[in-house]
């Protein structure tokens, strides 16, 4: 199978194992250094994926490679000629400021506000930009590191730390889930193999609110079969990381806006370490099946949040999951509402809507109520023991179910845009009047029934008694300032401007800066705040509201 998002020509020349040797260098934002490459099958020719990557030599040479034209997402093809019988390349290289994986933080933009902090972000065609190498989820590697960081700062990487600066991933994964962070770093451990890394001043409250993890872990076990990674850590990054989460294997990458002080946002821990499983274990061989990695994750971690905080509580999210999914929906173009999609011409990272995550877990919602949990399970389970450390296909998906359960057909689901109409409903009775003892997800559920005319004076009133412009809960006060922007309701705006300069991630600055931008008064204002809230920004979100303030 090949991948149309890679250059690679795995089928030729494959690599197998990747030994990085790398400088962090602060002052001119670059990683600096080489990438061994072990290769199997190794042919003549090894074609690689790079992205703003400066190759210095190849196997000693200067001049061994080729380096082809940019293509527009992708990322230019490095071309190496292979003597017969070559089985390694060494390639000496160093990154670019402008990396699209990379994120190298001022002191300013960190917590403690004392030290730089770099961390990567490879999903989805991100690695070429900081390794040179096959970046397709269907080329699994391992690899091993060096990492050189001035003192006193820490490196961690999405594998085993050998000793300081050492790492070693035995397991072999897709390139997208290589990662490295660089900070002021300390680790809180929470059981034998879990545990969180954050900066100092976060660490405590951090490790608090996901003291659940061991038995999340366990839980998935019971279900899914054996955590095969060794230890599952969480690090929790500065509030410009533009994600929710991230799986890198053995350790979660997670935005501090989940720290809610009473745990109400933890199912991103569920997602993340479901991943490990869904996603990690068996990958999307492409990006066009992306719903098998979050379809399954987002279904698996409905199941640990109710093995771990109940039923109730889980169907509660997974309602709130489904109104946003149907909203979003409404503004997507009919071939994007498919969970099969054509991501021709296309940068992978535009098929990351709701409609795989939400969508893809309705689907597998309705296998299990179709044919029963406990076959269902059973399903799952052997379907992760048979694929397990492969990359595979929808087309491979349905032939495993085909075999547990003949004459099956989800071509409704997979190819066809919306809801069909015998999709499960996901019922939750959500109380009318605002109570302090809310979960979250109530108060979600709430300001999001709010009629869109909802007056300033109101919100007043609301604000007068509930004080949600000074929630410290991300999710609660977006869906507020969403209310107050439309509203024009003036005292929000001040903690409107501190919260888009403070905070990076991409799912609460977009629809905030599209909501500014629908009024010309609102356009002049989320001009002046993004002046002052750009640099801050990690490339991802930067070109959200790039686009959104181009009128695109
Ligand atoms: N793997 C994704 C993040 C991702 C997807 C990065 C596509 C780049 C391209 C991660 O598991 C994820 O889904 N994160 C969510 C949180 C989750 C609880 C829905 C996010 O970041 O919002
Ligand atoms: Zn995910």
């Amino acid at each position: 199978m090949s991948d149309i998002h890679s250059f690679g020509n795995p089928g030729e020349s494959r690599v197998r194992h990747v030994e990085m040797d790398l400088t962090v260098d602060f002052e001119s934002k670059k990683l600096r250094g080489a990438a061994a490459l072990a290769l199997e099958p190794a042919g003549r020719r090894l074609i690689l994926d790079t992205r703003n990557l400066t190759i210095q030599r190849v196997n000693g040479s200067a001049s061994a490679f080729r380096l082809g034209e940019a293509v527009k997402h992708l990322g230019a093809p490095l071309e190496i000629e292979l003597a017969a019988g070559t089985r390694s390349v060494l390639i000496e290289y160093e990154t670019s400021p402008e990396a699209s994986a990379l994120q190298w933080l001022q002191p300013a933009q960190t917590a403690g506000k004392r030290h730089p902090f770099l961390f990567t972000q490879s999903q989805a065609i991100h690695a070429r930009s900081w390794i040179p190498l096959q970046d397709s989820p269907g080329v699994r590697v391992t690899y091993s590191a060096r990492i050189q960081a001035p003192a006193p700062l820490t490196a961690l990487m999405s594998a085993a730390r050998v000793r300081e600066g050492h790492f070693h991933l035995p397991q072999p994964v897709p390139p997208y889930l290589i990662a490295l962070a660089v900070g002021d770093l300390k680790f809180h451990p929470v059981s034998g193999r879990c545990g969180v890394w954050a900066e100092p001043v976060t660490l405590a409250k951090a490790a608090r609110e996901f003291e659940d993890v061991e038995k999340m872990v366990a839980a998935a076990e019971r279900l899914y079969g054996p955590y095969r990674w060794g230890r599952y850590d969480i690090l929790v990054l500065p509030p410009s990381f533009p994600f929710g989460g991230m799986e890198n294997p053995r350790l979660t990458f997670a935005t501090p806006t989940v720290i809610a002080g009473d745990k109400s946002l933890v199912a991103l821990v569920s997602h993340e370490l479901a991943h490990s499983w869904s996603g990690n274990l068996v990958t999307n061989a492409a990006w066009r099946d992306f719903w098998l990695n979050e379809g399954f994750t987002t279904y698996i971690e409905r199941r640990i949040q109710e093995e771990i905080y109940g039923r109730r509580r889980s169907e509660m999210e997974f309602a709130v999951e489904v109104g946003e999914l149907e909203t979003e929906m409404k503004g997507l173009p009919p071939g994007d509402q498919k969970l099969l999609i054509d991501l021709a011409g296309r940068d992978p990272d535009d098929g990351a809507t709701l409609v795989p995550y939400v969508k893809g877990a309705l689907m597998l919602r309705a296998l299990e109520e179709k044919h029963g949990r406990e076959r269902f399970d059973r399903f799952i389970r052997g379907y992760f023991d048979k694929f397990a450390f492969q990359s595979i296909t929808t087309e491979q998906f349905l032939e495993e179910l085909e075999r547990a359960f003949p004459g099956e057909d989800l071509s409704r689901w997979l190819n066809e845009p919306g809801l069909p109409p015998d999709a499960p409903k996901i019922r939750y009775d959500f109380e009318e009047a605002p109570s302090r003892r809310w979960a979250t997800q109530e108060w979600l559920h709430w300001l999001r029934s709010m009629p869109e005319n909802t007056g300033a004076a109101r919100l007043a009133e609301i604000d007068r008694t509930l004080d949600l412009t000074n929630s410290g809960n991300a999710e609660i006060l977006t869906a507020w300032l969403l209310l107050a922007i439309r509203a024009g309701y003036e005292p929000a705006m001040p903690r409107l401007e501190q919260f888009l300069v403070e905070v990076g991630r991409r799912k609460f600055v977009k629809p905030l800066f599209e909501a500014l931008v629908k009024t010309p008064a609102g356009r002049a204002r989320a001009e002046a705040i993004y002046r002052k809230a750009r640099p801050g920004y990690h490339p991802i979100t930067q070109s959200a509201v790039d686009g959104i303030l181009a009128g695109k």
